[in-house]
C-alpha cells in the first residue's frame, strides 16, 4: 500500500505529526500523491479551517481514501477538535472517503501571549482563560500526542 503525506505547517507543530507518520510508514511512504492508495492530509488550523495553500492539493484527492490530521491552538475540547476536522472534511472533493481523523493542540508563538496579556488588562474575564490555554499548549504536540496520532493511524488501518 502506498501512502502519501501532504502537510501544511507554518511553525512546525503539524509537521511533527507528519514526520512521525513518515517514520512509521517506512517503505509504504510515497511522494506520488496521485498514485497513492491513502493520503494523510494535515494542516494547522487557520481561522477554524484548513490552510488555504492546500487548495491546489485538494484537487488531487478526488476519489481517494484520506486520513485527516491537524493541530490547533485551542486545546482540550474534543467537540472543538471535531468541529475543526468537520471543516477540514468539508473542503475535500465529494467523493473522498475519510478513513480516519486526528487533532491535537499545538503551541503558539510568544507574541500571541504578549497580546493576550495586554488585552487582559482591559478584559480579564475574556483573556485570562486564553492565557491559560496558551500556557497549556506549550510543548504540544508532545510525545504523548505523537503516540496518540500513531495509534489513530493504526486504528484506521493506515499503519500495520
Ligand atoms: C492566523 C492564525 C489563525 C489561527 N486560527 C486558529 C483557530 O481558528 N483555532 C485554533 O484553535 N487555533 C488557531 N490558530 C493556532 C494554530 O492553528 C496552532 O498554533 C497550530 O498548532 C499551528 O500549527 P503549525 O505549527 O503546524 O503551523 C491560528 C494561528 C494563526 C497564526
Amino acid at each position: 500500500m502506498g501512502v502519501a503525506v501532504v502537510c501544511a505547517s507554518r511553525t512546525g507543530n503539524t509537521e511533527k505529526l507528519a514526520e512521525r507518520a513518515r517514520v512509521e510508514l517506512g517503505e509504504a511512504l510515497t511522494d506520488d500523491v496521485a498514485g497513492a492508495d491513502v493520503v494523510l492530509l494535515g494542516s494547522w488550523t487557520d481561522k477554524g479551517g484548513l490552510d488555504e495553500g492546500l487548495a491546489e492539493a485538494l484537487g488531487q484527492l478526488a476519489g481517494k481514501r484520506v486520513f485527516l490530521f491537524g493541530t490547533c491552538g485551542f486545546g482540550g475540547d474534543d467537540a472543538y477538535y471535531a468541529r475543526v476536522l468537520d471543516n477540514f472534511a468539508s473542503a475535500l472533493p465529494d467523493d473522498v472517503e475519510v478513513v480516519g481523523r486526528f487533532m491535537c493542540q499545538g503551541q503558539m508563538p510568544p507574541a500571541v501571549r504578549e497580546r493576550y496579556v495586554t488585552m487582559a488588562e482591559a478584559n480579564p474575564e475574556r483573556f485570562q482563560p486564553m492565557i491559560e490555554n496558551f500556557d497549556r499548549a506549550l510543548g504540544h504536540p508532545d510525545a504523548a500526542d505523537l503516540d496518540a496520532f500513531a495509534d489513530a493511524l493504526r486504528a484506521a488501518g493506515v499503519l500495520s
